[in-house]
């Protein structure tokens, strides 16, 4: 007799799919890509030489599919900093970049540093002058050869194709960045609670640990798999943790997934909404009235209302179900949030009985055009 043995199976452990494992991996990861780069209340960038922002006067991120959202979490913060940012998807960059010179600093998001598209665009952006960074998680890797520096997130090898723990990595290490260049550029102005998001950070393996022991994700998604389309919405960094819920959602349940900025839900998708469409909002703060109008607008018409954040929330008072994350800083609710999301998608996909780490069609790395 001959067994099937895949030699990858070794290292999933207790766990039934790497997902899993690496989702459970977060505050392990999480420390590892904080370790050393928050001290006296200040961001310490080893990889980064002093002055290595000189001159730069804009910040654009090129990136895709998961890294694009964690790019989007790190350009917000870029612009709340007071630079001029742009997020780019690596595939249109051509079509979409604004001006480049050696004022522009193009960052290369991308956890293996090999997707074609993104090498491609911060090629393009290199020849035109622009000074480059790769942020990635794979020492080594074509992109971070290739840029003039490179920023490692540290969260260890990651099996599943769907991101999960690097992702959350990614947006660390871009809040971070986004700290460290409003220190070195002139014009830019450090965010007016640094210190109280810095200390915040510290605690945030923690967080996620709260998050993974108490999630209700699995229960919630027996509750809403019989639905036609899952939808997600959010603001500001809500939006892009909206964005990342949904992909991960359809990349492994092969359920229709959308995510919206909350706003835009009226201008169109609102036709699709039904009781048949449950719709999570994503928020990271209390002040957030549009995800939570625009949440209450889809009820109305009868889907069912997921919030997904603090509970210190006025939508967790109206919505039908709540996936609750630690009161924290604002900048790090939606890396929580997301975690609760990650898991609702594994949930959704385990219990559709669906190859959980090697999605129908998908690669961990695209190296195609
Ligand atoms: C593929 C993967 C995605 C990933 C994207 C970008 O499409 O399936 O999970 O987000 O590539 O990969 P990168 O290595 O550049 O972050």
């Amino acid at each position: 007799d001959t067994v099937d043995w895949d030699p990858e199976d070794a290292g999933k452990g207790e766990y039934d799919h790497y997902m899993l494992k690496e989702i459970n991996n977060q505050p392990t990861s999480l420390a590892n890509t904080i370790e050393g780069r928050v001290e006296d209340g200040d961001v310490a960038f080893e990889d980064l030489s002093p002055g290595t922002f000189d001159g730069i006067e804009s910040v654009q991120f090129v990136a895709c599919g998961t890294s694009y959202h964690a790019a989007m979490y790190g350009s917000q913060l870029v612009r709340e900093a007071g630079l001029r940012t742009e997020v780019l998807r690596a595939s249109e960059y051509e079509a979409t970049t604004g001006p480049v010179d050696e004022t522009t600093l193009t960052v290369a998001v991308t956890q293996s540093g090999e997707t074609a598209d993104t090498l491609d665009a911060v090629r393009t952006a290199a020849d035109r002058g622009a000074r480059t960074l790769a942020v990635t998680n794979v020492v080594g890797s074509t992109a971070a050869r290739e840029a003039d520096d490179a920023v490692y997130i540290r969260a260890g090898p990651e099996v599943g194709v769907a991101a999960t723990k690097t992702y959350s990595s990614q947006a660390v290490t871009l809040a971070l960045l986004s700290q460290r260049l409003a220190g070195d550029v002139p014009d830019a102005t450090p965010a007016a609670d640094r210190a109280a998001m810095l200390e915040a950070l510290t605690d945030l393996p923690q967080h996620v640990e709260a998050v993974l022991e108490s999630t209700r994700a699995e229960t919630l998604a027996q509750d809403t798999l019989d639905s036609e389309s899952f939808f997600f919405i959010g603001s500001g960094l809500g939006h892009s943790v909206a964005l990342e819920g949904a992909l991960k959602f359809k990349e492994i349940t092969y359920e229709h997934a959308e995510g919206f900025a909350a706003g835009e839900l009226k201008h169109g998708p609102l036709a699709l909404v039904t009781e048949e469409t449950p719709l999570f909002a994503v928020y990271t703060s209390n002040g957030d009235e549009k995800t939570k109008t625009n949440a209450i607008e889809a009820q109305s018409r009868g889907a069912p209302i997921v919030a997904v954040g603090p509970d210190d929330n006025p939508l967790v008072d109206v919505a039908d179900a709540h996936l609750s994350v630690p009161e924290t800083h604002p900048v790090w609710a939606g890396l929580l949030a997301n975690v609760q999301l990650q898991l609702l998608s594994y949930h959704a996909a385990k219990q559709l009985g669906r190859p959980i780490d090697k999605p129908r069609n998908l690669a961990k790395s695209v190296t195609v055009e």
